[in-house]
């Protein structure tokens, strides 16, 4: 039962929520109530657990496109760029910094094009291969059309992608070919990776591939975005697909976890006639995730279908940009609820979690690191934003997302590192990650924030992006909350309560800069790095301002 002071408080807050629909109503009050007290409130409630934050839900994506893999996170073992096994030293040391629970592989729409038998036996008697990318439009002018990107020579297959995960401390998981090729060779593939040393012909080949023990994969997807690149199925044949390729998937003792192509940003139809079909066969119990996929792409000018139109820079961008992309990125909170409500209709008990394995920021070609780096982007504050706002909405809604991956490691969309021959460099993304790990594994607990919505111009036409936004968790007795205020150039000040427990002492570290357009560089790598900051508290409240285009994190240590 909640205490009268819980009860209290909650009035306060209540009180104050309603106030906040006010201030955006009246300016005349605005200015009254800002004298008084700070804009915004944050008010975390100890005492109701939202769930468990999965680490997997800190999860990353690698496709072979352009220079993720080759030059990204494979460089070889005979290279002169200092190399654990052939990946990239300086980027298996950052990453395994941040944590990350789990790592998708090999795509993405490559995914589906995919023979696994290709990255297998000797390295130097694998076949080279068409890369699915060859003849995308956004290869930049000058890039080279014969090296690994365009011809993929497999040498990072199967078991170097297991060896990269064992190196970060993540778990592998693996996208399977549906469009492309037999249900067999699916379960070939769970055969090579998980059945026992000695004990098929597949186990003896990967243990002549390095690996003589079972690599216990658990993530399988069946599919990629199988009403687009991965077939264009309709979602009552892709269930059927589906059911075929999930009929039988040998264990071996690991509790596989099979994840289904799941919808495209706000495709609720997709989800229902998927779901609609698996309960008629009453096969739905085989589908432990559904994969999402949502970017953010369009910062002007309204949405376009095409994949390949309509984006803007990732760099030079003005206020309505700015917000644009971070708006469209917001929606992750709504897109979330709405499935998972249509999920309900036909699995009430929410046995099947929802997966967000691709999402991020998209911006247009030309900021690329190197020129085979296709659709590579530089990365600002203003994805570390984006970031910030997308992880606090999956800790927000941790009985319900189970896993997610940004999109991509390296190189690519929204990436964490930019890496080329010996040139490396971490993005404000990456600190983001770095700031976000402790609350992975810890109790997601419910945090309302109230505050005053931005006001921008969008089209000629007044448009709102929302004020400030958090999550909060809790591990033992340490309290983890992370804000962001996404305001391009107002501070916002917050008062931040903790109902159900005292706060003891409070540190902070806040990722920011003068400048929302500021990057990381290989020439400039330290120009965006988070930094301590002091934080006081005020009795039981803590009262703190938020620099503008900010990520910030307070570590709360509760009596
Ligand atoms: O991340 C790039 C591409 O975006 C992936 O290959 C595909 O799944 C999505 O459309």
């Amino acid at each position: 039962m909640e205490n009268p002071n819980q009860t209290a408080s909650r009035r306060r807050f209540l009180r104050a929520t309603a106030a906040g629909a006010a201030w955006l109503a009246s300016p005349s009050l605005v200015t009254r109530m800002a004298a008084q007290s700070p804009e915004s409130r944050v008010d975390i409630l100890l005492n109701e657990p939202v769930g468990t934050i999965q680490p997997e839900i800190y999860g990353h994506f690698v496709e072979h496109l352009g220079g993720v893999v080759y030059d990204g996170i494979w460089v070889g073992e005979n290279s002169r760029i200092p190399n654990v096994n052939g990946l990239r030293k300086q980027l298996v040391d950052a990453l395994k910094r941040v944590k990350p629970g789990v790592i998708r592989w090999p795509g993405g729409c490559f995914a589906d094009q995919y023979d696994w038998r290709d990255g297998t036996g000797p390295r130097d008697k694998r076949p080279r291969r068409t890369n699915f990318w060859v003849d995308a439009p956004e290869w930049p002018k000058g890039a080279r059309r014969d090296g690994p990107q365009i011809y993929d020579p497999n040498s990072f297959g199967t078991v170097e992608f297991a060896r990269f995960c064992k190196q970060v401390d993540a778990q592998p998981y693996f996208a399977a070919n549906l469009r492309s090729l037999p249900a067999q060779e699916f379960w070939r593939w769970v055969e090579y990776c998980n059945s026992p040393a000695n004990s098929t012909t597949l186990a003896a080949q990967r243990a002549a591939d390095g690996e003589p023990e079972a690599l216990g994969v658990r993530y399988w997807g069946v599919g990629n975005e199988s009403w687009g690149c991965g077939g264009n199925f309709d979602p009552a044949d892709y269930g059927s697909e589906f059911n075929r390729y999930s009929a039988w998937v040998p264990s071996y003792g690991v509790r596989t976890a099979l994840i289904g192509s799941g919808p495209n940003d706000g495709n609720l139809d997709w989800t229902r006639r998927f779901f609609g079909k698996l309960s008629k066969a009453n096969t739905l119990g085989r589908l432990w995730g559904w994969a999402m996929h949502h970017y953010a792409w369009n910062a002007s000018g309204g949405r376009t279908r095409e994949w390949f139109e309509g984006k803007r820079d990732a760099v030079k961008f003005d206020a309505e940009q700015y917000y644009d992309i971070l708006r469209e990125a917001d929606e992750m909170e709504s897109l979330v609820t709405a499935h998972w409500a249509v999920m309900a209709e036909t699995d009430p008990r929410h046995r099947t979690k929802l997966v967000v394995d691709e999402w991020g920021a998209w911006h247009a070609s030309g900021t690329e690191p190197f020129p085979e780096a296709l659709i590579g982007q530089q990365n600002t504050m203003r994805d570390a934003v984006l970031a910030g706002l997308t992880l606090d909405t999956f800790n927000r809604h941790a009985d319900k997302v189970a896993m997610a991956a940004i999109a991509q490691l390296v190189n690519c969309l929204q990436s964490l590192f930019l890496a080329h021959e010996d040139k490396f460099c971490l993005t404000p993304t990456y600190h983001v990650f770095d700031m976000y790990a402790a609350h992975q594994g810890a109790r997601s607990v419910r945090t309302q924030v109230a505050s005053p919505a931005t006001t921008y111009s969008r089209n000629g036409t007044p448009a709102t992006m929302r004020g400030l936004n958090g999550s909060a968790s809790v591990n033992g007795n340490q309290l983890t909350l992370t804000v962001t205020n996404p305001s391009m150039d107002q501070p916002r000040e917050a008062e931040i309560q903790i109902h159900g427990g005292t706060p003891r002492s409070v540190a902070g570290v806040t990722l920011a800069a003068g400048d929302p357009r500021a990057h990381n560089r290989f020439e400039d790598p330290r120009a965006v790095e988070p930094k301590a900051i002091a934080v006081t508290l005020r009795g039981a409240a803590i009262v703190h301002q938020f620099p503008p285009a900010s990520v910030t994190k307070l570590t709360i240590a509760l009596g």
